[in-house]
């Protein structure tokens, strides 16, 4: 049986670590170069395969060399890839980052012309048989298809959506969904400063939801459906190695955190601490050690 099955995309990240983030029209020497899988939900997959979770990955891939990258790393972690489906047609999602050896900071150029996984695959493959099913807020369309399916044959199911940017529409999807896990970048875009003031204006959106942003170094917020609202503070490396997918592993901390049973004030400080420590990192290997 699969634990967590994960909608939504694997790239390919060509990772360029820097001293500084070259400013533009600059030029600047890479001190060390990785090609290596990335994506929100294959990075969250990995990371909850790494602690010990039998994942499935739903997301779409193109039928070229650079995939190879992808799916032995998804296979390496025992991710099950059957439910995801190859295009003959385009190029792996690519990401070309600028990893700050300064800062730890990522700045991305993402490139993608890859159709988005299909609701049609998803309402054939989805027999409720999972533990938990774990959605990144792409194209609203197909996920529409996809939660309505969940709402009417499989209520019960534990489920969470990830707004990491804003989609046109993705606001009527958040009422169906027990557990919504947005970024800072999508609370600013929205116009809000603070995470306190961003969550509040999500209630009426989702009333029966917990409510969750994270904020960069300063750790993350939850909003509980009684109105309460909880800060978990950060837990920062001892040194800043590389950024790129904290996020993804904070959304693994909530996912694993609850599915051993455990509160929201304790899933919100397990996440942080997983997040944490992975930015100690560089990539993934070993981010488990952060719960020994
Ligand atoms: C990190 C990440 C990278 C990927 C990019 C896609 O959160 O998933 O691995 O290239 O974001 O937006």
């Amino acid at each position: 049986m699969i634990d967590v099955l994960g909608v939504g995309i694997a790239t390919l990240d060509i990772v360029n670590e820097v001293e500084h983030t070259p400013a533009e029209d600059e030029e600047v020497r890479a001190l060390a170069q990785r090609r290596v899988r990335g994506g929100n939900v294959t990075n969250t997959l990995v990371v909850l395969a790494r602690l010990g979770h039998r994942c499935a990955w739903a997301g779409t891939w193109a039928e070229e060399p650079d995939a190879r990258v992808i799916l032995d790393d998804l296979t390496a972690h025992g991710v099950d890839i059957t439910p995801a489906r190859g295009l003959v047609q385009g190029k792996v999602p690519t990401s070309y980052v600028t990893l700050s050896r300064t800062t730890g900071t990522r700045t991305i150029v993402h490139y993608r012309d890859l159709p988005e996984y299909p609701a049609a695959v998803f309402l054939t493959l989805c027999h409720g048989d999972y533990r938990w099913i774990h959605f990144e807020g792409r194209a609203v369309d197909e996920l529409t298809r996809m939660v309505d399916h969940l709402v009417q044959h499989h209520p019960h199911l534990p489920r969470s959506l990830e707004v990491e940017k804003p989609r046109p529409g993705i606001e009527a999807l958040f009422s169906r969904f027990p557990l919504i896990l947005f970024s800072r970048h999508y609370a600013h875009e929205r116009g809000f400063p603070t995470p306190e003031a961003f969550l509040k204006a999500q209630r009426p959106l989702a009333p029966r939801a917990v409510l969750c942003c994270t904020w960069g170094g300063e750790g993350a917020w939850l909003s509980l459906p009684d109105g309460g609202i909880l800060h978990g503070p950060p837990h920062p490396p001892q040194r800043l190695v590389d950024t790129l997918g904290a996020g993804d592993t904070f959304n693994a901390g909530i996912i694993h955190a609850r599915l051993c049973g455990l509160e929201w004030p304790e899933a919100l400080e397990l996440a942080n601490r997983l997040a944490g420590y992975k930015c100690g990192l560089r990539g993934f290997e070993g981010v488990e050690r952060a719960l020994d």
